[in-house]
């Protein structure tokens, strides 16, 4: 049976419900899909870091609050996250970068998804700093040394859309796009509406596990403008900087504004869009639009993120699902590791038949 040993950079919420999956069900996942996993490596800024070359026992660790976690007074454990030395010399199959995203330099997550590259290993992130601001490098850093990396998580948690965007297009050309592609500020704009405060309805989404560390980059729009970036460049082909990317976010809205558009009809949503132009160049923005009640986005409530993907054969192809959320992204860290070992058995049976 093929294990892959996982090294979890970043013990926050999303891995740590990916160390929930594993415990939890980890011998049911190992029947269907397999192949087992094992944690040998956690880090984390907080918690400090935990070495067991012949795996964790993740059970004790996740009965502990996670605000109470102190790796270091375990054998193998550590005060410091030691990142730089779990990634590049502990041996592991894939690292699972799950540190807080950076949206200016991608820092310190894109140190450790190149070290983990340059140490042969496969990556799979939920990080979109890295991936927003460096993916083709990384990609072509990533084929170099035969690794994969693999970022679904990036975009709508586990909801498929990039490798539906990858695999199941074949043959149609995308001309733009359109999402809500953020569940912090979906849930805060429903909130409004049912009469919130702005402030008691972003608490209420850090409380439910999707707002980011920082916030403000959710309702300001910057993570809406990265993802905008990485949609970009795995389905219309095109690199985009910040820059090329206005952004507004929903901070100015008021909940009058919002109760007042319902009454007519209307729903303010945080919409990242992207269309080519006739020349070939892409306009991109991320903005507030209030959108009519027949509009494809107009009813997605709460966490959930939609994509409108417009295409030349189909016309309007609209994916749906959880856009936030630590299951529901640890799940996305899941579907990576079953596309690495899909590519792995794939390679294999190829080499086999040569
Ligand atoms: N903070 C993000 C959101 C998490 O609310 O959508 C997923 O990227």
């Amino acid at each position: 049976m093929t294990r892959y040993d996982l090294s979890l950079i970043g013990f926050g919420g999303v891995n740590r419900a990916l160390a929930e999956l594993i415990a939890e069900r980890g011998d049911a996942l190992e029947a269907e899909l397999g192949f087992a996993l094992r944690v040998v490596a956690i880090t984390d800024l907080r918690a400090g870091s935990l070495v067991r070359t012949d795996g964790i026992d993740l059970a004790p660790l996740l009965a502990v609050a996670p605000g109470e976690l102190d790796l270091s007074v375990l054998p193998g454990g550590s005060r410091d996250p030691r990142n730089e030395w779990v990634v590049k010399e502990v041996p592991s199959d894939i690292v699972v970068e799950a540190t807080f995203t950076n949206p200016e330099d991608g820092q310190p997550a894109l140190s450790h998804v190149c070290w983990a590259i340059e140490a042969g290993k496969h990556v799979c992130t939920t990080n979109k700093g890295p991936v927003a601001l460096h993916g083709p490098a990384l990609r072509e850093l990533a084929e170099r040394h035969g690794v994969r990396l693999a970022f679904e998580g990036t975009v709508m948690s586990g909801t498929p859309v990039l490798r539906t965007a990858r695999e199941m297009l074949g043959g149609l050309a995308v001309t733009g796009f359109e999402g809500i592609l953020n569940g912090t500020s979906n849930h805060v704009l429903g909130r409004l509406e049912s009469g919130l405060t702005f402030a008691d309805a972003v608490a209420e989404a850090q409380s439910l596990g999707y707002a980011e560390a920082d916030p403000t980059a959710d309702v300001e729009g910057y993570d809406v403008q990265l993802k905008v970036m990485i949609l970009a460049g795995e389905v219309l082909g095109t690199r985009l900087t910040r820059a090329d990317v206005p952004c507004t976010g929903i901070s100015s809205l008021t909940p009058e504004d919002v109760r007042r558009a319902a009454a007519e009809g209307l729903r303010w949503k945080l919409v990242g869009s992207a269309r080519r132009r006739p020349d070939g160049t892409v306009e991109a923005k991320v903005a507030p639009v209030a959108l009519p009640a027949e509009h494809p986005l107009a009813g997605v409530a709460g966490p959930t993120n939609a994509l409108v993907l417009h295409t030349d054969l189909l016309g309007a192809i609209t994916l749906g699902g959880p856009g936030a959320g630590r299951t529901e992204t640890a799940y996305a860290l899941l579907s990576d590791i079953i596309g690495i070992h899909a590519a792995r058995s794939a390679a294999l049976t190829g080499a086999g038949r040569g």
